[in-house]
């Protein structure tokens, strides 16, 4: 499956990927690199991007590859524990 993850260059969201990939999914990554790192997406495409704000909704739709998502996978938050 194609798998929307919004923040998925951060801490879990790119441990999340690389268990998607792992399991034969295609992550796309949603994040705006404010907190996370280009580095860490390595196993999907990456959509830089703010998820909020005017025109988010339609941003994000324009990223997703032929094919669509099938599911997403939310972790953009900016909590922190520590
Ligand atoms: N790390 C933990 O121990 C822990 C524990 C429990 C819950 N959580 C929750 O899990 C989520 C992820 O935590 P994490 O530690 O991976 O955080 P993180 O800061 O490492 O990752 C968050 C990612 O979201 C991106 N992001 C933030 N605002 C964005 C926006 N407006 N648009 C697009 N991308 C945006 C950041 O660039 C970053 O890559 C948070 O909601 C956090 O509260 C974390």
């Amino acid at each position: 499956m194609n798998i929307l993850v919004t923040g998925g260059a951060g801490y879990i969201g790119s441990h999340a990927c690389k268990a998607l990939a792992a399991k034969g999914h295609v992550p796309i990554t949603y994040d705006d690199l404010s907190r996370g790192n280009r580095w860490a997406v390595k196993w999907g495409p990456l959509l830089e991007a703010d998820i909020g704000g005017r025109g988010a909704a339609a941003r994000g739709a324009r990223a997703i590859p032929a094919g669509g998502a099938d599911a997403l996978l939310g972790l953009c938050l900016c909590g922190r524990v520590g």
